[in-house]
């Protein structure tokens, strides 16, 4: 079976993605330096497939690293998850994300190529859409940047497209939306350090009562509750997308494809969602606009499912449940979950 390098695969997404390729059958190597993703992960991981996890504990920014894992095994191909991911940062340490975000992706397709190793999955963002006003967005919109983040993310898919001119790459873009929700067992999940950024782990924390209440910012924006609307995808279905994406590549077919469900939820909705999976009242109150936030950001989905034969299975109800499933399971050390 293939043998995939996962750059970043001790992250939220990657770990997700570890564990669906080995579910696929395909032999995986972690490359991670735990800069934000706790080194537990890697023994739940190996309980929730039940085998040795091969990781290398290093940066894509280390080209002897990178020599090394190319030197170590024959790679079919390789998910790009490694990057810096938070667009309030990137504003205040802009180079710190073209350094790794866009450093970090060319000297990773160096290596590679120096292996012979001609296929990439890559993380994008549906913030590579800029601040749109048509919906539901297709991948031929224009695109543009609000953020450095987001600018890493449009120079990297270009500098892909660039790339594959000129030398035999096959590649594979996933705009994500908004992941969200965690493995069924709980075991993995997303696990922001400090007090969460993103809408679904800020209520987690209100629920398992480490937080007081969720600030809604705004409420009067064009949408039937006033609040920003988002197209929230389970980290499973985004998973077993990449799955997906990596066959196509295997047999030749790039692709740069909106991974999302194409159903917008608003942030009360989710509000609302959350307290009906948690079975508890959750305090909120509604705040000032969040700078840099756009009102709608919602996918067509349908250029995926024709490419990949991709759609989502998972609803609000199971991101909600297994995200609460998850934050009560990490509470708890793991103590009860198999
Ligand atoms: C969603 C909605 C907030 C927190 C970002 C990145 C994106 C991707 C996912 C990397 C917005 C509202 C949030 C809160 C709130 N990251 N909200 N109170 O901003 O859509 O996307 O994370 O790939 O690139 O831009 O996600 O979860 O931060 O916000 O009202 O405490 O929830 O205003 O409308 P966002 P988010």
């Amino acid at each position: 079976m293939p043998r995939i390098l996962l750059t970043g695969g001790a992250g939220y997404i990657g770990s997700h993605t570890y564990v669906a390729l080995c579910e696929a059958g395909h032999e995986v190597t972690i490359l991670d330096d735990f800069s934000n993703a706790d080194p537990g992960v890697i023994d739940r991981l190996a309980r929730l497939t039940g085998g040795p996890v091969d990781v290398v504990r290093g940066s894509v920014l280390d080209a002897p690293v990178l020599e090394k894992v190319f030197a170590g095994a024959a790679f079919d191909g390789v998910v790009h998850f490694a990057a810096r991911k938070a667009v309030g940062e990137s504003v205040a340490k802009p180079l710190d994300y073209f350094e790794t975000n866009i450093g970090g992706l060319v000297g990773l397709m160096q290596a590679m190529k120096d292996a012979d190793v001609m296929r990439i999955v890559f993380s994008s963002t549906a913030t590579v859409y800029g601040e749109p006003e048509v919906f539901p967005l297709t991948e031929d919109m224009p695109l543009s940047h609000t953020s450095p983040y987001a600018f890493t993310k449009l120079t990297c898919e270009h500098i892909l497209s660039q790339a594959a001119k000129a030398d035999p790459w096959a590649v594979g873009v996933l705009r994500y939306f908004n992941p969200v929700g965690a493995h069924p067992s709980g075991l993995i999940g997303e696990d922001p350090r400090g007090i969460p950024d993103n809408l679904m782990p800020y209520i987690a924390k209100v629920a398992l009562g480490e937080l007081p209440e969720l600030q809604v910012f705004g409420n009067d924006y064009d949408t039937p509750d006033g609040t920003c609307w988002r197209d929230y995808i389970h980290v499973m279905d985004l998973a077993r997308a990449h799955v997906l994406s990596l066959e196509a590549l295997m047999g030749g077919r790039g692709h740069v494809l909106n991974i999302g469900t194409g159903q917008p939820v608003s942030v009360l909705e989710m509000h609302a969602a959350y307290q009906d999976a948690c079975g508890k009242p959750l305090p909120y109150r509604i705040a000032p606009r969040r700078p840099g936030d756009v009102p709608k950001l919602y996918a067509d989905p349908s250029k995926a499912k024709v490419e990949l034969g991709f759609e989502t299975e998972f609803g609000l109800g199971d991101m909600c449940g297994s995200s609460w499933a998850w934050v009560q399971a990490q509470a708890a050390g793991w103590r009860f979950n198999s």
